[in-house]
C-alpha cells in the first residue's frame, strides 16, 4: 500500500516488519537495524546474497555513536559538510549492530538521508533503519513509489510516498584504510571533486571489472532486463543494430533521431544533477517498452558523469 502515514510505518517497523522508505537518492527497503528478524526479511525480499552488507540510516549525528565507534576526524568533517545527504561513511561498527547487517564485516555503512519524510520517521524511532535500495538484487534502483510497487507491490504493507527522488542515484560511499585515510568505495550522488575539495585527494577503490575486493563492488548491478550497451559513437552503434528495436539514452543532445523507437535525454542543458535524477527513471521506462537493445551514450568523464558511467558499466556486464 502506498501511503504518507508515518504512523503506519512505525507500527510495522516496531513489529520487525519491512517498509519502503523514500530518500533523496533512491527508495530503500527499511527495517529496524537492531532486529535480526527485520534484517532477515530485507535480504529475503531483495533475494540479496547475505555477503552484501546494508547501509544503516540515522536521523541525526547524535545517533552516530549508537552504531559506530572510533570515528576518524575526517569522517566528522565529511558528515558536517554532507549530512543530511547522499554520503555513506564506512565506520567501525558498534557491537549492537547485528553481523547480518554488515555481512560479518567490522565496518558499518552509515548515513543521514536528506528527505523530510525519512528524517521525520527516523527521529520518531528509537532505533536506526537498515535499508538497501528497494529493488530485487541486480535490478534497476527505484526512484519513485511506483517503481517500488512494481517490484514489491503485494509483498509490502507500506510504501511511504515521498515523491520522485531528488538525486535519483545512490549515495557516494567513503571508507577509511588502516591509517584512517579516506577511500572511495562507490561513485554516487556527490561527485569526487566535491569531496576532494573538502578533504584533498582520496584513494579510489571502486570496482568495475574482475573479482570484487569488498562487498558492494559487484561488477554486475543496476541492470535492466533489456540488453544494454555503452557507445562512444552513437551513429555507428545504431547502424550496427539497425535491424533491432533500439532505445537510446543520451546525456544532453539528441544526435540521431531516425531508426530508433525511443530516446531519453538525461538533461537538455547538460546539467549533471538533472541527468542523475533522470537516469534510473529513463532506464525503467526503456525497459518496459519491449525494445531489443538500449544504446547508452558514454557520459562525460568528469563530475557526476563518472557516477553515470559507473552505473552504465555495471548495467552492461
Ligand atoms: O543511496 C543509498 O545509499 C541507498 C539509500 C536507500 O540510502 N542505499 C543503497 O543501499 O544504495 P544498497 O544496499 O543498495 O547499496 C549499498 C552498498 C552495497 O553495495 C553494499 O555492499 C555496500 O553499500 N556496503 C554497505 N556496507 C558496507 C561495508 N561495511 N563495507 C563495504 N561495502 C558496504
Ligand atoms: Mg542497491
Amino acid at each position: 500500500m502506498i501511503t504518507t502515514s508515518i504512523d503506519t510505518a512505525i507500527k510495522l517497523l516496531d513489529n520487525n516488519d519491512v517498509i519502503a522508505l523514500p530518500t533523496e537518492t533512491v527508495y530503500g527497503l527499511a527495517g529496524n537495524a537492531f532486529s535480526k528478524k527485520a534484517i532477515e526479511k530485507i535480504y529475503k525480499l531483495k533475494k540479496r546474497p547475505n555477503n552484501n552488507p546494508l547501509i544503516v540510516h540515522i536521523g541525526s549525528t547524535d545517533q552516530l555513536q549508537n552504531v559506530a565507534k572510533n570515528i576518524p576526524e575526517i569522517a566528522y568533517k565529511l558528515a558536517a559538510a554532507f549530512w543530511p545527504g547522499p554520503l555513506t561513511l564506512l565506520l567501525e561498527k558498534q557491537e549492537n549492530i547485528p553481523d547480518s547487517v554488515t555481512a560479518g564485516l567490522s565496518t558499518v555503512g552509515v548515513r543521514i538521508p536528506n528527505h523530510q519524510l525519512a528524517l521525520d520517521l527516523l527521529n520518531k524511532l528509537d532505533y536506526p533503519l537498515a535499508a538497501p535500495s528497494a529493488n530485487p538484487f541486480n535490478a534497476i534502483s527505484p526512484t519513485s513509489s511506483k517503481h517500488v510497487a512494481h517490484y514489491f507491490g503485494n509483498q509490502l504493507k507500506c510504501i511511504l510516498e515521498g515523491g520522485h527522488c531528488v538525486n535519483g542515484i545512490e549515495s557516494t560511499i567513503i571508507g577509511f584504510d588502516a591509517t584512517q585515510q579516506p577511500v572511495l568505495y562507490r561513485h554516487g550522488a556527490i561527485s569526487i571533486q566535491e569531496i576532494e575539495a573538502l578533504i584533498g585527494k582520496i584513494k579510489n577503490e571502486t570496482y568495475t571489472t574482475g573479482q570484487p575486493i569488498a562487498p558492494g563492488m559487484l561488477s554486475k548491478h543496476y541492470a535492466p532486463k533489456t540488453k544494454i550497451i555503452k557507445s562512444n559513437n552513437l551513429s555507428e552503434s545504431i547502424q550496427a543494430y539497425k535491424t533491432f528495436k533500439i532505445g537510446l539514452i543520451v546525456f544532453n543532445e539528441l544526435h540521431v533521431i531516425k531508426q530508433v523507437e525511443a530516446v531519453e535525454v538525461l538533461s537538455k542543458t547538460g546539467d549533471f544533477k538533472e541527468a542523475t535524477r533522470n537516469f534510473y527513471a529513463a532506464l525503467h521506462r526503456l525497459d518496459e517498452i519491449g525494445l531489443d537493445i538500449i544504446i547508452a551514450e558514454e557520459m562525460p568523464m568528469y563530475d557526476l558523469g563518472l557516477t553515470l558511467n559507473d552505473r552504465l558499466n555495471r548495467a552492461i556486464k
